[in-house]
């Protein structure tokens, strides 16, 4: 598993007729051998292997250091892959399908148990996701396989939103990357259950709640999502995640992030600050990273993980975080960034 080669290719996404790129031919070959492999997809790069494939899932829990009770969420480029091992489709769920497959929205439905077992660490339900990404989309149809895909990031790592990250966490780990640009939404998808009667919302992301509830109405939400002391449904939520090296603070008040970056570099700390392109003039500290800007949320959200990984680039060891409102992408962007934080507010 380890100190294997890791191969790269180029890709052009926009490239017409994808799934004869030899590229893409070669990778599908190994995925259908039993290796795992990087892929980009419009959220986040994925760790993809054949979803029918137990020791092949096996390598994807090892080359990221996965807890095994953590499920995998399945790929499809087609909606005919997933019949062979979901149960049904409700109505709310075919609604959801038809206004946002392919795209960000992972559903969970009650399944078959045809899938390799190591895939839904044992559920009696799968999450199933068709990405709107043409690269991907070519390697689902060449390999003509389901991917169970991860984000392609060492375990409690930022996801990785260029191949560049995947390298950084997995060199050596993995047999292969796709290496098809910079991600568009730069948050994972959204995780939705849809195998009860009333849906319910575990893990806000590339699909916004509010889109969402224009489409089946209003959603529950996993309690677990407000309150950190509740046991939350999606086994994946419960663990840090995308933290960078140093610890970070949330701050409702921008006025109030300067003399905290002040105190400790008093002490001598190297002190970060994330902030927004309306703000960045507001401070000085050893690294300022703005992820984008407040007028569009989706800049932030697309540039949040690249941001987490440029303070460690910098060495930053206390890294103060402005806040955001959580509506329409924000419930994602502050669901990361509180996870970055462990819950810390100052
Ligand atoms: O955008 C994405 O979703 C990316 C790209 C690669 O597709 N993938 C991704 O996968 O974020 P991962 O493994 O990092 O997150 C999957 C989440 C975890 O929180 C996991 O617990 C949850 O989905 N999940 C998977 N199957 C589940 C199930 N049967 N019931 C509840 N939660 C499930
Ligand atoms: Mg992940």
């Amino acid at each position: 598993m380890n100190n294997q080669q890791t191969r790269q290719w180029t890709v052009d996404k926009l490239e017409d007729n994808l799934i004869n790129n030899q590229a893409i031919k070669e990778a599908a070959q190994i995925l259908k051998k039993g290796e795992v492999i990087a892929f980009p997809t419009e959220t986040v790069y994925g760790l993809g292997a054949n979803a029918y494939d137990e020791s092949a899932i096996a390598k994807i829990f090892a080359a990221k250091g996965r807890p095994s009770d953590n499920p995998l969420i399945v790929h499809i480029a087609k909606r005919e892959q997933m019949l062979p091992f979901i149960e049904g489709i409700s109505e709310k769920a075919e609604q959801l399908i038809n206004a946002f497959w392919p795209g960000p929205l992972t559903l969970i439905f009650k399944q078959k148990g045809e899938i390799a077992s190591n895939v839904t660490a044992g559920l009696d339900t799968i999450a199933v996701r068709m990405p709107d990404h043409p690269v991907a989309a070519a390697l689902l149809l060449t390999s003509d396989l389901p991917l169970a895909a991860p984000s392609a990031n060492l375990s409690g790592r930022p996801s990785p939103t260029t191949a560049g990250h995947v390298m950084l966490d997995l060199n050596k780990r993995i047999a292969g990357v796709v290496d098809g640009g910079s991600t568009g939404v730069g948050l994972e998808s959204t995780v939705l259950d849809v195998s009860t009667e009333e849906p319910i919302l575990y893990r806000p992301g590339g699909v916004t709640k509010e889109q969402i509830e224009e489409v089946i109405g209003p959603i529950a939400v996993d309690p677990a999502l407000k309150k950190a002391e509740e046991a939350p449904r999606s086994p994946g939520m419960k663990y840090t995640h995308y933290s960078p090296n140093g610890e970070v603070y949330l701050i409702r008040a921008c006025e109030d992030i300067q003399k905290h970056v002040d105190k400790w570099q008093a002490k001598g700390k190297r002190v970060g600050i994330l902030t927004t392109e309306e703000n960045r003039e507001r401070y000085t500290a050893d690294v300022i990273v703005s992820s984008g800007s407040r007028a569009n949320l989706s800049t932030v959200a697309s540039h949040l993980y690249d941001s987490l990984r440029q303070f460690d680039k910098e060495k930053a060891e206390i890294i103060f975080a402005e806040v955001f409102p959580e509506e329409g992408i924000g419930m994602a962007i502050m669901n990361r960034l509180e996870k970055a934080a462990s819950g810390r507010y100052l």
